[in-house]
């Protein structure tokens, strides 16, 4: 099928040329058009042949129904076969505009739109291209969101081009839709109003009106009762993760995993951040050790969450189209648009959370064998380093091994060692890595590449944190540093250097990243 392109002004558009789309639309064809939310993909709701084209053009499942637009509210009587006077009351105050309230259905509404539902879900667009484009076809016009199905929702003309070209009738580009994210879907049929799925109108604005309203799938509310929220949506095609905890911590967390992620990767894997305005900088600085593998996509401030729900769905699609194979998603205050925010990126995600590192210090841990050579000198050089650079922000450095027992001291000849550089590790005794180690430390240092496998294969849920040290900073060390037991000083000298460049490094790395705030360069 060839896919007619139509350019309108979004403000105004000539009625000539809506005309003709109208005509289409009624007589059976597929139209997708801009609305304030997100653009839709119309057909004419009335006739079962249309919407079953819906259905195919998006690849959409046959349980999931669609909502019913209309341009003006008297339609609604048609449709539905009783209007309660709260829904009266909210149509008045919210249409037109992003609120999508369910009627029960009247029998002019074939089975396929509401796939089968004693409800239908009905919404008035507050956009001058749909309501034109309805009010001139004459008929109410089912219309999901139109991208293929499972992907993220249109909020622009190109978006819906690339989905859904060679599949419908008619696009009509009517430029980047205004609030991003789809209508709430409320069913006021019960005796508390309940929001099928948050969107473009906030809980907030509809309990000032409404008193209580409940949200589906909130906790101790049983589970949504929109069929649609229980399919994968909006998924990009990367593993999205949405990072949890207080925004400083949240930050940490994704430089973390970004930087783990980023050094460990002989794939050259590229790694997405979704950012909030006020994380952005330290981001970016990131970037510039990982220039063409990590990229910074900024979702909006924290304190304007229009910004963030407009620009979510493109962002996902942008992580896409950069390549990302892991997009780390901030999540933002679920009031106003943020409840929509929320939800669509715990929906795009599968569910998969990143939860935030822990208040206090950075957990720094070093593993070599047996614990009283090499590690205890990276774990005092890690100190020092730390100090030197004068970081505000308290790290916790320790040391453990990986076959090794309780209450050794470190060697003599690596004490002599870390003398000679002001360092004193007399008092070091060594300990056994265990579990909890492992799970308290936001970073670990193995001396080689054969630790970290030996430490794998007992607790491989750890994998993201071990690295051998030549990878964390493979500027500075080059492959397993050597281990100088049984050898001489010379040879424990030399590892020491070898270890004191890495440990300033390393340190230098991550005091950027826990210490952003103080700006240390
Ligand atoms: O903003 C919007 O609502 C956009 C624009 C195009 O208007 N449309 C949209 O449609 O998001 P769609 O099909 O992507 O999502 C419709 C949602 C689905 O979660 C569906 O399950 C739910 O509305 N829905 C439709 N009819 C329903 C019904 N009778 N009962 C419960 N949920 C219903
Ligand atoms: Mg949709």
């Amino acid at each position: 099928m060839t896919t007619k392109v139509i350019k309108v002004d979004p403000f105004q558009p000539s009625d000539e040329t809506l005309a003709s789309c109208a005509e289409v639309l009624r007589s059976g064809g597929l139209v997708a058009f801009p609305t304030e939310t997100v653009y839709g993909l119309g057909a004419n709701a009335l006739l079962p042949g249309a919407v079953d084209k819906v259905y195919e053009a998006k690849g959409r499942p046959g349980d999931n129904p669609l909502i019913v637009h209309v341009a003006r509210t008297e339609t609604v009587a048609s449709l539905a076969n009783e209007v309660s006077s709260v829904a009266s009351k909210l149509m008045d105050l919210f249409w037109p505009g992003p609120l999508t309230l369910l009627f029960p259905r009247s029998p002019v509404i074939p089975d396929r739109v509401t796939a089968g539902l004693p409800s239908v879900a009905i919404r008035m667009p507050d956009h001058p291209v749909a309501q034109r484009l309805i009010d001139l076809a004459g008929v109410p016009v089912a219309a999901p969101s139109a991208n293929v199905s499972g992907r993220p929702s249109p909020t622009s003309f190109e978006v819906v081009y690339a989905d859904l070209a060679g599949k419908v009738d008619i696009i009509i580009d009517g430029g980047p839709t205004g609030i991003g994210v789809e209508s709430t879907v409320l069913d006021v049929s019960g005796p508390v109003p309940r929001i099928l799925r948050p969107g473009g109108l906030s809980l907030e604005e509809l309990s000032n009106v409404l008193g209580r309203v409940d949200v589906a799938g909130e906790a101790g509310l049983g589970p949504a009762l929109s069929p649609g929220m229980k399919y994968r949506h909006y998924a990009p095609r990367g593993v999205l993760l949405a990072v949890q905890g207080e925004p400083s911590r949240q930050r940490e967390t994704i430089l973390l995993e970004a930087l783990r992620l980023l050094s460990c990767d002989v794939r050259k894997i590229r790694v997405a951040v979704l950012a909030s305005s006020e994380n952005l900088a330290a981001y970016c600085k990131l970037q510039k050790h990982f220039p063409d593998s990590f990229f910074v996509i900024e979702l909006g401030p924290r304190n304007d969450l229009s910004k963030v729900a407009a620009r979510l769905f493109s962002s996902l699609r942008y992580a896409d189209s950069l390549g990302a194979k892991v997009i780390l998603a901030e999540s933002f205050p679920r009031a106003g648009l943020g409840l929509a925010v929320e939800n669509r990126l715990k929906t795009a995600s599968g569910g998969r959370e990143l939860p935030g590192r822990q208040e206090g210090p950075l957990r720094v841990m070093m593993v070599c064998t047996g614990n009283t050579c090499r590690s205890p000198m990276a774990e005092g050089l890690f100190r020092k380093a730390w100090e030197e650079l004068g970081c505000p922000c308290p790290a916790m450095v320790v040391s453990r091994g990986t076959s090794t027992v309780e209450g050794l001291r470190a060697t003599p000849e690596a004490v002599r060692s870390m003398e000679r550089l002001g360092i004193d590790i007399k008092d070091h005794v060594s300990a056994p890595v265990t579990r909890e180690d492992l799970e308290e430390a936001d970073v670990v240092a193995s001396m080689t590449s054969g630790h970290r496998d030996a430490l794998l294969a007992r607790f491989p849920q750890f994998s993201g944190k071990v690295l051998p040290l030549s990878t964390w900073v493979p500027e500075e060390v080059h492959g397993d540093v050597d281990d100088p037991y049984g050898l001489g000083q010379e040879d424990y000298d030399r590892t020491a250097l070898v270890l004191q460049r890495g440990m300033q490094a390393l340190a230098r790395r991550l005091s950027e990243i826990v210490c952003y705030e103080e700006g240390i360069d």
